[in-house]
Formats: C-alpha cells, structure tokens, sequence
C-alpha cells in the first residue's frame, strides 16, 4: 500500500473535511467505546453523502489499490482515508493497533471479525458485508480479514485512531488463522 505524504485538499470540501476531522478527534479521546465509535460511523455517513469529487477518489483504470489521505487529526489520533481496491483484493486477519471506522460508498467489502492474542485468531466474533452506506466498526482489541466481493471495485471513507504511515508494517500485524 503506498504511503500518502500528504493530505489531499479536495476543493470546495476541504473545509468540512477538516470539522469532521476535527470533530471525530474531540469525540474519541484515547480509548473509545463502540458507542463512540458508532458516533464516528454518523459523522463519516454525513460527509459520505456529501458531492465529493469521487472521480478522483476511485480506483485509477490498471490499479490495484488507491489511497488518499483526507484529513489527519492532532497529534496523530486521527486519520482520515477514502481507499479503492480491486475486486478480489483480500487480506488475510490482521490488527491495527488502533480503532477504525469504515462506511461503504461504492462496491462491497466482506469483513470477518476475529477476537485474538496478538499472535493469532482465537474465535470469530462476527462477519459484515461492507456495502454503500453500511458502518463497520472496529475496537483496538478487535481484529479482521477482508475481501472485495463485488464485480466493480470497492470505494470506502475510513478513519483510524492513527494514521496508517505510523503503524507497524502490515507484516507484523498479521494473525495465524483460526485452527
Ligand atoms: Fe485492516
């Protein structure tokens, strides 16, 4: 995944960007709940439904995968992300390290959830079709694989407590499957 360098301005909406930005930052503190997390989902869902410029969002023609980087928080607790992927794009269970919160714009994303102990999947708490307008939900304690399912790429709004360029390589962050 390449390492956005920095914030994409998006003109004409870089201003609500930066208060949702700026707003999600206040409500989280350092270890937010899932209610405060569900919170984050109605935010991200109000700037998900404004025009945003989508064409430059979406997956470029050839593309595997599109990251932009929207807004970034103080002190590095919040990062805000629109990302693409390519159909059948997985990944196999990993952790953050950090919270996040996912809506669905375009496509869809299937999600499976696992509860772990930092080393591997101990059971699966969950699985969620990720499509436009649905919230996925993720706790720092929390864990999950993903696979774009839809026949068009995917298109997500996503915001973690802290940026992805701070966390550990993906390597690292890996899971062994359930047994
Ligand atoms: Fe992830």
């Amino acid at each position: 995944m390449p390492v956005p360098s920095t914030v994409t301005v998006i003109e004409g909406h870089d201003q609500a960007i930066r208060a949702a930005t700026a707003a999600i930052g206040a409500a989280v503190g350092d270890a937010p709940d899932r209610a405060v997390l569900a919170m984050v989902g109605e935010q991200l869902r109000a700037l998900a439904a404004r025009a945003l410029p989508w064409d430059m969002l979406r997956l470029p023609a050839g593309a595997l995968s599109a990251v932009h980087l929207l807004g970034l928080g103080d002190r590095d607790r919040v990062a805000l992300y629109a990302v693409a992927d390519a159909p059948g794009t997985r990944s196999i269970p990993h952790v953050h390290h950090t919270w996040s919160v996912t809506i669905g714009v375009e496509g869809v994303e299937a999600n499976t959830f696992f509860a772990h102990d930092g080393a591997r999947c101990l059971a699966r708490l969950g699985s969620q079709q990720v499509g436009p307008g649905d919230v996925a939900i993720m706790t720092e304690a929390e864990a999950h694989a993903t696979e774009v399912v839809s026949a068009a790429p995917m298109l997500h709004l996503h915001v973690y407590g802290r940026p992805i360029h701070v966390l550990a390589p993906f390597a690292t962050r890996v899971l062994a499957p359930l047994a």
